[in-house]
């Protein structure tokens, strides 16, 4: 079967195909929404014949690593094949051709949300981040710890949001692990395109600033579903994206989303797992959380990827690393590391650590325990190695990606 790049006037059975495939309408203007963030140049169809039958796609991201660097990644997306073909080798072809060009390209891993957690693994993908969906009874969301925050919440239109939003993302993103570049197109048609699409029952979205002397350092995108308990109001606040600068900020907006009328219930999808708010509350059970993975990392370049983040104590490693899918990963590496920087490279030196490569993706970005893989049978190594090894590649804080891809 042939699989090659798209042009744009082969958009449409490539959206229907992924249609197909995941069970959803794409009606024409969702469709261009999704136009103006595609990379015609990273789409790849596999054909049967005239057919479109399977489709992936790369968005090209600066994503955020431990220390604040921001390396080229590549964005997975758009992975789908359709129910008459799947089972035949269709996603297996589209992944070796995806982790061929990113290696040609130099970007020194892939990232993707997976539909099925059981999918990705076997092409080195590994679980880098957690998210959490949250859930609180507004009766109960009594900040009892949290600093004063002195500043101003501000309701504002979508142009406002347009050009004060992306400068905020900006200067939030390089503390957090998983976070990545945004351009203009992706503010425009995404985060804030025209026509969002809410869940059902649910208004909005409404958009709140938090300014400190005039200056926005947060941002809140939320929705409202109204609801009733026997007469008296009883909705629900979605949380749809609050990302944020400062303290101030940060205690600002969860003031506001817990200060609405006329809701019950402010629920909040895709949170980092170490949102600090559990702390600030007075009765913290009361705040429901289901964590759930989001991030998976492919590393494609491992001394790229780890010569470019730090590491919160000093330390040495030598491990090997298994890697059946690209060959040109698999080998011995030594790791230097520390705050002010790194440097990785292979060896010939004897190993004391043995991992595959989808583990080590795991714990790139700080996500995850080697010491837990290990316990789980994924990673072997002396007890010493691999203590050091999570004290190296610990970071706080913990990585999130705030938005599936
Ligand atoms: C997931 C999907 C892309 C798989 O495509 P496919 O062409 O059937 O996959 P392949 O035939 O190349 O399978 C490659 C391997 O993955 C396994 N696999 C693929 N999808 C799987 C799934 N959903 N669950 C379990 N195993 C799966 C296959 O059994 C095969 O295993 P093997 O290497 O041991 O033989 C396809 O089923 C699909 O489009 N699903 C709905 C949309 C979706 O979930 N897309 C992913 C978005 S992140």
């Amino acid at each position: 079967m042939e699989i090659r790049p798209i042009s744009e006037d082969e958009f449409e059975p490539f959206a229907l195909c992924a249609a197909a495939s995941f069970g959803y309408d794409a009606p024409p203007e969702e469709r261009n929404k999704r136009v103006a963030v595609f990379e015609f140049d990273r789409t790849l169809a596999v054909f049967d014949g005239q057919e479109i039958t399977g489709t992936g796609a790369i968005f090209s991201f600066g994503m955020t690593v431990p220390g604040g660097a921001s390396l080229p990644a590549a964005g997975v997306t758009w992975i789908s094949v359709k129910p008459t073909h799947r089972r035949r080798g269709i996603l297996r072809q589209i992944m070796r051709r995806q982790l061929d060009d990113v290696r040609d390209r130099g970007e020194p891993f892939a990232a993707l949300w997976a539909s099925e957690s059981q999918i990705y693994g076997r092409f080195g993908y590994g679980l880098a981040a957690e998210s959490a969906a949250i859930s609180i009874d507004r009766r109960h969301s009594e900040l009892a710890f949290a600093p004063a925050a002195s500043g101003r919440t501000r309701l504002v239109d979508r142009e406002t949001a347009l050009s004060a939003w992306p400068a905020i993302f900006e200067r939030a993103r390089p503390s957090r692990p998983g976070m990545y570049t945004r351009h203009t197109p992706w503010w425009e048609n995404r985060v804030l395109r025209l026509h969002d699409h809410a869940p059902p029952g649910f208004g909005g979205p409404f958009l709140v600033q938090f300014e400190e002397e005039g200056v926005p350092t947060g941002y809140l995108k939320y929705r409202r579903k109204p609801g009733s308990d026997h007469g008296a109001p009883a909705g629900t606040l979605l949380v749809a994206e609050l990302v944020t600068t400062t303290g101030a900020a940060y205690v600002g907006l969860w003031r506001y989303a817990f200060g609405v009328d006329l809701v019950t219930t402010i629920e909040a999808h895709l949170r980092p797992v170490d949102e600090p708010l559990w702390w600030m509350l007075h009765d913290p059970r009361r705040l429901v959380r289901e964590p759930s993975d989001s991030l998976w990392l492919r590393l494609v370049d491992v001394p790229a990827a780890l010569s470019a983040r730090r590491y919160p104590v000093e330390g040495r490693l030598v491990f090997e690393v298994a890697d059946d899918f690209c060959p040109w990963v698999a080998g011995r590496y030594e790791l230097v590391g520390g705050p002010e920087g790194a440097t990785c490279r292979t060896t010939a030196a004897e190993p004391a650590i043995s991992l595959g490569v989808a583990e080590l993706g795991a714990v790139y970005m700080g996500g995850a325990r080697l010491q837990a893989l290990a316990r789980a049978g994924r990673v072997a190594g002396d007890p010493a190695n691999l203590r050091l090894a999570d004290a190296m590649f610990a970071w706080d804080p913990l990585p999130w990606c705030p938005e599936v891809f």
